[in-house]
């Protein structure tokens, strides 16, 4: 279910400003997606200029991304824990921004995200202008076991929702996420109370992760037709 709307020069620049961020010595969290995709192509560009710079990517297509641009990885245990660094800085899309709330997952990647987006000290969130709402409503990726997905979908409509197993489109059958789940779209409307949904999502066992990131970002970066929008949370 991936979300479109914004041009690429409004993802371009919201990526790189967000890339501007990265100083040297930095362990920095790449997410995923067309939007975290030009922060990494931009951090590539200043790792060729002499940065010096870590990255811990958040898919598989991130990671391939992210060797092509040059940019030396880090695995999230090496870099979290005991006498570890830490992440300084996350940068990652969003299929929809509400206040600073957020809707994740249209590339299915959105567990590992939340993993290493809430784990960094900030997360930066880079997006277009289509992706800005008053109110949450984008159906909500929920990642499940794959044993589980009929009981998390009669989870969801007790819940209020509507889920659909997301289908592959160059493969028979359902997406398979990296980490082997399959993923409910869940429709629920307008999401008045986000904090609740996820809480209840969460409870619900067979759920791996869902696409719901409330109270993770520091900052909203929202590229427009002539520069960047940044508001701090
Ligand atoms: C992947 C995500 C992406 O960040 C989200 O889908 C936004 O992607 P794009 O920048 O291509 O619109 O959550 O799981």
């Amino acid at each position: 279910m991936k979300t479109s709307g914004g041009t690429t020069a409004q993802k371009r620049r919201a990526g790189e400003a967000a890339a501007a961020l990265v100083e040297d010595r930095m362990v920095v969290g790449l997410g995923t997606g067309s939007t975290a995709a030009h922060a990494i192509r931009a951090i590539g560009e200043r790792v060729a200029d002499g940065l010096d710079v870590r990255g811990v990517p958040t898919s598989f297509d991130t990671r391939r991304r992210a060797r092509e641009a040059g940019i030396p990885l880090a695995a999230l245990d090496e870099v979290v824990g005991p006498d570890a660094p830490g992440i300084d800085l996350a940068i990652d899309g969003a299929d929809q921004v509400a206040d600073g709330q957020l809707i994740k997952g249209g590339g299915a990647a959105h567990c590992r995200e939340k993993i290493v987006d809430s784990a960094a000290d900030r997360f930066v969130v880079v997006a277009d202008p289509s992706k800005e709402v008053p109110t949450l409503e984008h159906p909500v990726p929920v990642a499940v076991h794959p044993d589980a997905w009929t009981v998390v979908s009669e989870a969801v409509r007790a819940a209020g929702g509507e889920p659909a197993l997301r289908e592959a489109s160059a493969k028979d059958g359902p997406v398979v996420t990296d980490n082997g789940n399959l993923v409910l779209d869940c429709d629920f409307g307008d999401i008045a109370e986000p904090a609740s949904l996820a809480t209840t999502l969460s409870r619900t066992a067979g759920v791996v992760e869902h696409g719901l990131f409330v109270d993770l970002a520091d900052a909203v970066y929202v590229g427009t037709d002539d520069g960047v929008r940044r508001t701090e949370l």
